[in-house]
């Protein structure tokens, strides 16, 4: 069957097989009937952080496990284990309907409640693993279902244990969070604080942050329905100080967000600097308004992206010295 309608760039691939699971008895059957007839296995979510650059041979399991279920509740907080196959923002819309804090700032991010702690979700001053109580997953060869603990997933800046050490070897089948019922605003990225203003808001709660979190969002990222992209298609590179102090001698304006490692610099504008922002190649391209968004125009093909974001690669590295690696997974 054709992967097109589950992935957002809208990639027209094949994949040999493909199912749905909505359930963990499900999910095993499975991964037994592909180990039986020995074929690799891609879990997908909402297909909105991958980049499909050849057909898959194997089957396809997309994750629909639903369910929220509040598990223990305290004075000032309060616990929640949501199914992996979850919207990602229904769930934000259901946990700010119940007055829970937390995940406001995360709003409108595509995909599923079991991706987001693959790459810890983050934007506007807020990643997941800031309100990650534990996981669930299921070992793809014992079909043991286990428990990870905010360590064990070592959570980084578009990181975890997933991503690497165990790579491929799990599916998380829930999520448990950690929320507020004390709201702790963080207003800080960005122009959030502006964006409520103009709103003519002077008393934000969660649902007036979520409101300019959205608006935000929607000014400048392209919405996948009508152009396929995956959102940020780089990662924001960090650099060390050396590096940085000679950048800013050639470019006084460059962007900075000093962190514990070096400084962050954003990848959209070095990006923009080297003149790709809003270009056009074939099918595909830079986003008019987010230079970190590649996009498909309609019939582009995973290659022609593949082939794009190396260009842009090839040419941050000419110019500024710096590596810029991929967010998006690369099937
Ligand atoms: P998929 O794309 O289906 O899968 C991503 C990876 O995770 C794949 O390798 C897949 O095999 C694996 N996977 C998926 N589900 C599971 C599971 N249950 N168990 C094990 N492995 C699994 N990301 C941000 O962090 N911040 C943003 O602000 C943001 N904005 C975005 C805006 C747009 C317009 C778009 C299109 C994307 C954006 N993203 C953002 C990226 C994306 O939405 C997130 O990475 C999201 O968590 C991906 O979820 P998904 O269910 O679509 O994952
Ligand atoms: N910028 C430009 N030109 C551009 C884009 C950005 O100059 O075309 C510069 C501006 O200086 C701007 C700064 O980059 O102030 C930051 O831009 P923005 O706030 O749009 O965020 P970003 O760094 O481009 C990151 C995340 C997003 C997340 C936003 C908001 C990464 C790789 N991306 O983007 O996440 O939504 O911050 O927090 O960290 C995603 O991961 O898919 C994603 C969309």
């Amino acid at each position: 069957i054709s992967l097109k309608p589950f992935n957002t760039f809208g990639i027209d691939k094949k994949a040999a097989f493909f199912t749905t699971v909505s359930s963990i008895e499900e999910l095993k059957d499975a991964l037994s009937w592909a180990n039986d007839h020995n074929l690799p296995v891609l879990i997908l979510g909402g297909g909105s952080n991958i980049l499909l650059t050849q057909e898959v041979k194997g089957l396809v399991i997309k994750i629909e496990i639903l369910g929220i279920q509040v598990i223990e509740e305290t004075e000032n907080e309060v616990f929640v284990e949501v199914g992996a196959g979850q919207s990602w923002h229904e769930w934000v819309q259901i946990s700010i309907a119940n007055k829970w804090a937390g995940i406001e700032n995360l709003s409108l991010i595509p995909g599923t409640v079991g991706a987001s702690p693959m790459q810890n979700i983050g934007a506007y001053g807020v990643e997941l693993k800031d309100v990650f109580q534990s996981l669930k997953a299921l070992n793809k060869k014992s079909l043991e279902v286990i428990d990870f603990s905010f360590d064990e997933c070592e959570f980084g800046y578009r990181e975890s244990v997933f991503k690497h050490q165990f790579k491929d070897q799990f599916v998380i089948t829930s999520v448990t969070f950690r929320l507020q019922k004390q709201p702790k605003l963080n207003l800080d990225y960005g122009t959030i604080r502006e964006t409520l203003k103009e709103m003519g808001i002077h008393n934000p709660g969660i649902k007036e942050v979520s409101n300019a979190v959205i608006q935000i969002r929607k000014s400048k990222l392209p919405d996948p329905v009508e152009i396929g992209n995956a959102g940020s298609f780089f990662k924001n590179p960090t650099i060390d100080s050396t590096t940085f102090e000679k950048l800013l001698k050639r470019f006084p304006t460059l962007p900075n967000y000093p962190n514990e490692n070096g400084i962050k610099i954003p990848a959209g504008w070095l990006i923009e600097q080297a003149g790709w922002k809003g270009k056009k190649i074939g099918n595909v391209g830079v986003h008019e308004k987010q230079a970190l968004v590649l996009v498909n125009y309609g019939n582009g093909s995973g290659e022609e992206i593949k082939s794009l974001a190396q260009q842009i690669q090839n040419d941050i590295l000419q110019k500024f010295g710096i590596d810029l690696h991929t967010e998006v997974n690369f099937i």
